[in-house]
């Protein structure tokens, strides 16, 4: 029988969670909020670019996607309710230079993985998806879930790819459902300062901004002042990790609830510009660190805010962090503890 939206699983009820790329950015933050949720989670992660302290909870399988064998061995020992699924390469720069890298690990080793995961009977699967699946958008506001999707680099057709993959593969099954997130720019930290970004390259707008408080860069470039918006700079949607964990919180109880395949926007729904996120980042540091106006970087869409109200109605998403100046403040009381 296909699955209709029900309500909820009652709170407090543990589940099995297998989180890939459990040890990084934001699944670590996910594995937090199941962990206080009182779900039994099971990470597994190659530490490529994740870490083993950020993982607060559960335990920590250290394996790589393409190690199919490790991975089919894990699923059938721990046998999960649903697995949630971080792991990729995440650099849409890189993506650029070595496409056959985002290929394979984001487009192949997710087929791999949905594979191994419906041998196994697991029927639900919360996948990370990216706005760079939107490409530039065609006008400056807050774009849906129905918006046209066109990437414009090697890594948006990876996760389009694999989301296409999920799709074709839940229309045909009756037993296989997903919830693709497509998360605008995530940023901040833990409250507690316990985790945050580590990543080796950073490339987010904040961290670099904390890094170059820190004197970690001699300055900070800003990509393109002659935008048409509103201070000429770039615009974009930053969402607290936090409030993106509640996020995944929210679709893995709308699997378990027996809820049916869907995709979200995850941001705020306003954006702020680069320009704005340098400003705070001053403001909160107390440092005047160095700024410089460079050129346009080719394929920056000038404008990009999601819409996210899907997300609010259908899984009552509340955000709890919709505050650039907290997004800041504990991105860099996490950044000064490095
Ligand atoms: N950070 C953002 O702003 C952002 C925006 C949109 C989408 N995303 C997506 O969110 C997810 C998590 O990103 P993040 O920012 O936490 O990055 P991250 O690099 O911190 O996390 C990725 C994790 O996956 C692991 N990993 C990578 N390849 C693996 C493999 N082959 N086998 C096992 N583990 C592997 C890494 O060690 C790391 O722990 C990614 O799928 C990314 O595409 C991130």
């Amino acid at each position: 029988m296909d699955r209709v939206n029900k309500p909820a699983p009652e709170q407090g009820i543990k589940k099995k969670i297998l989180v890939t790329g459990g040890a990084g950015y934001i699944g670590s933050h996910v594995v937090k909020a199941l962990g206080e949720r009182g779900h039994d989670v099971l990470v597994f992660d190659n530490l490529s670019t994740g870490r083993r302290d950020l993982v607060l909870h559960g335990t920590l399988v250290v394996g790589d996607l393409q190690d199919l064998e490790l991975l089919d061995n894990t699923l059938k020992k721990f046998r999960p309710d649903a697995v949630m699924h971080f792991a990729a390469s995440i650099s849409v720069f890189e993506s650029v230079q070595d496409p056959m890298k985002y290929y394979r690990n984001n487009t192949v080793n997710t087929i791999n993985l949905i594979d191994i995961v419906v041998q196994n009977g697991v029927q639900n699967l919360v996948f990370s998806s990216t706005a760079a699946v939107y490409g530039v958008p065609a006008q400056n506001r807050p774009v849906d879930e129905r918006a046209t999707l066109l990437p414009i680099n090697p890594y948006g057709w990876t996760k389009l790819m694999a989301e296409r993959v999920l799709q074709d593969l839940s229309d045909a099954s009756r037993a296989f459902h997903y919830v693709s997130l497509r998360y605008f720019n995530v940023a901040g930290a833990d409250s507690g300062g316990r985790i945050g970004q580590r990543y080796p390259v950073s490339t987010h707008i904040i961290t670099r901004c904390l890094k170059a408080a820190k004197g970690e860069l001699a300055v900070l470039p800003i990509y393109g002042t002659d935008y048409p918006t509103s201070d000429g700079t770039c615009i974009r949607d930053y969402i607290h990790v936090d409030d993106l964990a509640d996020a995944h919180i929210a679709a893995l109880d709308h699997l378990l609830g027996g809820g049916t395949s869907e995709v979200f926007n995850c941001g705020y729904g306003h954006g702020t510009s680069v320009r704005d996120v340098v400003k705070a980042a001053k403001k909160v540091t107390g440092v005047d660190f160095r700024v410089t106006e460079e050129g346009r970087r080719p394929g920056d869409p000038p404008f990009l805010v999601a819409d996210p109200s899907k997300l609010i109605r259908a899984l009552s998403w509340k955000p709890r962090y919709d505050d650039l100046r907290y997004i800041v403040e504990t991105a860099w009381n996490w950044e000064k503890s490095l």
